[in-house]
């Protein structure tokens, strides 16, 4: 009877710890970097970054290039975790992103990462990693590309009128011809003898998967003449 009570217990224990225990210690792990990021970044990165994460401060509206939204989901998706810690530790040459490398431990590092995880907002209802792939790329393409390729994606803007060849008409009928991989490796080393630059140094690879993505979706015409 003893030995029953015994082992009783022990699974009882067990059961207990398994369904108790670990997501607490876990959640608390978690928590404390959390805490632990946050006081870092109220000291070290608030100044230009917001204690919201917006960059909506004095100093983060006057820099340029602006400090990035880490509350703004469609923003943030485009950067990944080895990214922003490679931003921290080295800093970002020719912003005023400094090395943080001489001041925060690599865990220090990791904690102020997850707060910054923190900030972000929820994504939209409703929106699935599909259609935010889409949104990222609309993003990449008003920040970088409709000056010269226009909101219509038909080239027939200020700039890209001025130039010759013309951007390309992604809404010509010879675009369904032409391969995702064609398009995407045009973006990344440009195209010699013409105003289109290579994106490659400034896009990751993400970056153009999406926004290739986002002018097949929106531009290109799929009726037959
Ligand atoms: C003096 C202003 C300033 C301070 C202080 C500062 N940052 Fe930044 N940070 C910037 C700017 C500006 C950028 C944008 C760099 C760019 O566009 O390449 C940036 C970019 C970043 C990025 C990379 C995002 C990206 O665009 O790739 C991360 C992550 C980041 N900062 C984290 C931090 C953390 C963590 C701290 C505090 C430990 C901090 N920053 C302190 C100005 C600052
Ligand atoms: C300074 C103006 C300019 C900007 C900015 C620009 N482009 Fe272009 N783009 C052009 C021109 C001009 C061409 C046409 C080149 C040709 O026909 O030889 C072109 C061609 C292209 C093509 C067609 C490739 C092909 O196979 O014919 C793609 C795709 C493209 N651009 C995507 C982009 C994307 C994505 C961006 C933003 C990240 C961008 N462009 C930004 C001017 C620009």
């Amino acid at each position: 009877m003893k030995t029953y009570r015994l082992v009783a217990f022990v699974i009882a224990w067990f059961i207990f710890s398994l369904v108790w225990i670990t997501p607490l210690t876990a959640g608390n792990v978690s928590q404390r970097s959390t805490l632990r990021g946050k006081a870092i970044y109220e000291k070290h990165c608030a100044a230009c970054h917001g204690a919201d994460g917006r960059a909506d401060t004095p100093i983060g509206r006057l820099l340029r290039p602006r400090p990035r939204d880490f509350a703004d989901p469609i923003i943030m998706a485009r950067l990944d975790d080895s990214q922003m810690i490679a931003a921290i530790e080295l800093g970002r040459a020719g912003t005023a992103m400094p090395s943080w490398r001489e001041i925060l431990s690599p865990a220090d590092m990791f904690d102020v990462l997850n707060y910054i995880h923190s900030l972000q907002q929820p994504l939209p209802a409703g929106i699935t990693h599909a259609k935010l792939d889409i949104l990222v790329g609309e993003h990449v393409y008003q920040k970088y590309c409709s000056v010269c390729h226009g909101d219509k994606g038909n080239g027939q803007t200020p700039l890209g009128r001025g130039l010759f060849p013309n951007p390309k008409d992604f809404t010509s009928m010879d675009m369904a011809g032409i391969s995702d991989k064609r398009l995407m490796f045009v973006v990344e080393y440009g195209k010699p003898g013409s105003a289109m630059a290579p994106w490659g140094s400034r896009l990751s690879p993400e970056d153009i998967r999406r926004v290739v993505l986002y002018i097949r979706q929106t531009f290109e015409r799929h009726d037959i003449k």
